[in-house]
């Protein structure tokens, strides 16, 4: 009934004192997989004690064997693909070939962060007094990049490798320690991933990984006063952990309703198979899914039967089987994914394919028709079901875009790409993508969501910078 695991603090693995254990369901047998340590306060608390004094030596430690490291730890990542892999398919249900995909980018994108640390924190600013009014030359500036201490990761359930080593490279390169609560779902493999790092030889209470319910230590760990800075990825509790989190910075990469908009002029092939791998790649559960598609009504009937025939294709079934729907995360979130589904339902959208949920697994549903007083409108389902509206003038599907809470992602296609420029400027969300679906990566590429969608900017080289903190010093002369 599921295998133990233990926790990973001051360089060991460890079984919580509290005798308790949390359950991580299969999403596609619903059975219990593994279990992980219920940790307790009194465990954080010594997490926090030991991430705080193997940071004071980690800081001295000279950027190029910090670098060093991580490209152990990457390659040693990449070498154990094969069964991190297999926890994402039994954790979260993401598709066997996604699941490799995952932890090799994940390896990559250790070594490009060791490699742009290297690069970026090896340079310092020197400024002269002079150029400000009422000043001789009489002092030099000096400034460099220092670490903030202990940094805090909460990655989420849908990258738990990806987006957990996201948030560790750039603390670790910058000098940071770094506390991991991994999501629920996703624990062991963030585990594994934390395994790879502990045998490529970092300091022992560098790197610790804490498990465990929320409502026991998830408020006690972001209000921690040990925690210098918090990166989290994940839904609306990255907006009440933002409200009290205390005076440290803060990434938060929270929700999406990115838009899709399609002018009369687009390639209609092309919006088509972005659709379909915006919208429904690992079963629609991406923050930047194509979650509205808003169309110029003129070409909406031909979008819909293209997008119609396509998803008919879309193999459903397990994830061991490469299949492109899965079953989503948890009961509770097929179940909300249903509420959804039966609000349009009853306002009148028109069902493209018939509705149909067995377990957690959900078949992909396209809804046309949507109006603006159903919740799929405004929602983001986080599962395999994407709503259309009609559109009657640019204009309008840029308003229902920026009428949104969120602003994560946009994009739009067109053959004008003034027109697009003009559009992408108009939408009020963190990237606008043009002629293709929305994607965080490459993953140097800045990443950022405005209102509900986050604070700050993501991406290899923001999220160095933004680990650190600028020192001066200055050289007054006689
Ligand atoms: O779910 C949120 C992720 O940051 C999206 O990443 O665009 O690579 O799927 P992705």
């Amino acid at each position: 009934d599921g295998e133990m695991c233990k926790y990973y603090a001051d360089g060991e693995w460890k079984k919580s004192s509290s005798g308790k254990s949390v359950p991580i369901i299969n999403p596609t047998s619903r059975k219990t997989q593994y279990k992980v340590q219920a940790c307790t306060q009194e465990e954080v608390n010594k997490v926090m004690d030991t991430a705080k004094s193997a940071q004071k030596s980690w800081a001295k430690t000279p950027l190029w064997k910090r670098a060093e490291l991580l490209h152990k730890a990457a390659a040693l990542l990449k070498e154990h693909k094969a069964p991190i892999a297999e926890c994402l398919v039994k954790e979260i249900a993401k598709p066997a070939k996604d699941s490799v995909t995952e932890v090799v980018r994940s390896g990559d994108l250790i070594s490009y962060c060791a490699e742009e640390g290297v690069r970026i924190l090896g340079e310092g600013k020197f400024l002269v007094s002079d150029s400000f009014p009422g000043n001789e030359r009489t002092k030099y500036c000096l400034t460099s990049k220092i670490p903030l201490g202990v940094v805090l990761a909460i990655p989420p359930f849908n990258y738990p490798v990806n987006l957990a080593v996201s948030k560790i490279a750039p603390a670790l390169i910058a000098g940071n320690s770094l506390v991991l609560k991994p999501p629920t779902q996703g624990a062991v493999s963030c585990l594994h991933m934390v395994y790879c790092f502990h045998l490529a030889g970092f300091p022992k209470g560098l790197i610790s990984c804490v498990t465990g319910k929320g409502s026991e230590i998830g408020d006690f760990l972001t209000m921690h006063p040990g925690v210098n800075c918090i990166s989290f990825t994940g839904g609306d509790t990255g907006i009440s952990i933002s409200k009290k989190a205390g005076m440290i910075p803060l990434q938060m990469e929270l929700g999406g309703k990115d838009a899709c908009i399609v002018l009369e002029d687009a390639d209609l092939d092309l919006v088509a198979s972005n659709i379909i791998k915006g919208g429904f790649s690992y079963s629609g559960q991406r923050c930047t899914a194509v979650k509205v598609v808003l169309v110029m009504e003129s070409v909406a009937d031909a979008l819909v039967e293209k997008v119609k025939a396509k998803v008919a294709k879309l193999t459903v079934g397990p994830p061991e089987n490469n299949c492109d729907i899965t079953p989503v995360v948890t009961e509770s979130s097929a179940n909300y994914i249903e509420g959804l589904v039966k609000d349009a339902k009853e306002k009148g959208a028109t069902f493209c394919q018939e509705y149909r949920r067995e377990g957690n697994l959900i078949w992909p549903l396209l809804l046309d028709n949507v109006r603006p007083d159903m919740r799929i409108a405004w929602e983001e389902p986080f599962g395999p079901v994407l709503p259309v509206i009609r559109i009657n003038s640019v204009e309008e599907g840029i308003h229902h875009c920026n009428a949104s809470n969120f602003g994560l992602q946009g994009c739009v296609f067109t053959k004008d790409v003034n027109k697009a420029i003009l559009i992408s400027d108009a939408m009020e969300t963190g990237t606008v993508q043009i002629n293709s679906a929305p994607a965080r990566g490459p993953d140097h590429f800045p990443f950022q969501g405005i209102k509900d969608s986050g604070i700050g900017s993501q991406g290899i080289t923001n999220s160095i910078n933004m680990m650190t903190k600028v020192k001066t010093t200055v050289i007054n002369l006689p």
